[in-house]
């Protein structure tokens, strides 16, 4: 346990979200830096597992949905009101067995006016929609189905309130990653970066979750600053797809010196994303460390 992170009790996040790191955690606890570091940072934040599995003293998370930023932002600053709105959500989903899908495409329909509103709203469709996918079509409109649950847990007061006592030491923004550089500067910063992944081949479903494309420009990007972060001594750890793309992003001479070539670890990760059940099993994926 890294010296910046108290001994906290470790949470799980209060989404569902594609690509979520929840079932991972046992594979990159021994990859977490093991000297100790003052800020954390993560820029593609989606269900924060990581953020809140190692509870940090301090950290800024970001995304660049809005929507999620807004989602997270009154859970810190106002979970009861929150509460609220999000039991009423589950007493109407509770209510009427025949009339859940109703409801359900009612409420996606439904534009609302404040943030709560809204955070309640993308709580529930997160809760209920299939598999926790966040996607919208080109208005900007949430478009997921609906999933198959028997008796989602829409408003779980419990976490949420202690989420929202996590998210007390974080400072939460709406940011394209590469702002990261204006932030993490020193040896005393720890950045998890955990993008969109690089799909395996063209029918992958991993990009799935994603409604703008994350392309290879995207993950070059990327990796430029994963090495001007850790020219600069900040501690970068980096979650990605096991493909030969990848390996040669990080890999690259031109880019690293052999003193400070990066390590590449493979994790065997359960492969989460696909609607098929049948073609659900273990993949190879890599986690990418500066130190
Ligand atoms: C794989 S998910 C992160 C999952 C997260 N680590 C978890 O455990 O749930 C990727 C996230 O990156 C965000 N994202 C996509 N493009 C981005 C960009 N250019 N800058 C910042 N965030 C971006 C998406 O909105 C999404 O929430």
């Amino acid at each position: 346990m890294p010296d910046s992170v108290q001994e906290k009790i470790s949470l799980v996040p209060f989404l569902k979200w594609a690509g979520g790191k929840s079932k991972l955690i046992h594979h990159y606890k021994k990859y977490f830096p093991k000297e100790g570091f003052n800020h954390y940072y993560e820029p593609f934040l989606g269900g924060g597992a990581i953020f809140f599995y190692l509870r940090p003293n301090s950290a800024i998370l970001s995304d660049i949905n809005s929507d999620l930023i807004e989602t997270y932002q009154c859970v810190k600053d106002k979970v009861e009101e929150l509460i609220i709105e999000l039991r009423k959500h589950q007493i109407n989903h509770d209510a009427d067995t025949t009339k859940i899908h109703k409801y359900y495409y009612d409420i996606r329909s439904s534009s609302y006016t404040t943030p709560i509103e809204r955070a309640a709203r993308l709580i529930y469709l997160n809760r209920t929609c299939f598999n926790g996918l966040y996607r919208v079509n080109s208005e900007g409109q949430f478009n997921v189905p609906i999933g198959r649950y028997k008796n989602p847990k829409i408003c779980n007061e419990g976490l949420l309130r202690d989420a929202s006592v996590a998210l007390q030491s974080a400072q939460l923004e709406v940011r394209h990653f590469k702002e990261i550089l204006n932030y993490a500067k020193t040896r005393d910063d720890f950045v998890y970066f955990d993008p969109p992944y690089h799909p395996l081949n063209h029918t992958s479903y991993f990009t799935a979750y994603n409604s703008c494309s994350f392309n290879e420009d995207d993950q070059k990007q990327l990796r430029d600053i994963f090495a001007q972060l850790a020219s600069r001594g900040v501690k970068v750890m980096l979650s990605n797809s096991d493909c030969q793309f990848i390996r040669g992003l990080y890999t690259d001479s031109q880019v690293f010196s052999s003193q400070n070539l990066p390590k590449i670890n493979e994790i065997l990760a359960p492969r989460a994303i696909n609607s098929d059940t049948s073609k659900r099993g273990k993949i190879s994926e890599l986690l990418i460390t500066s130190y």
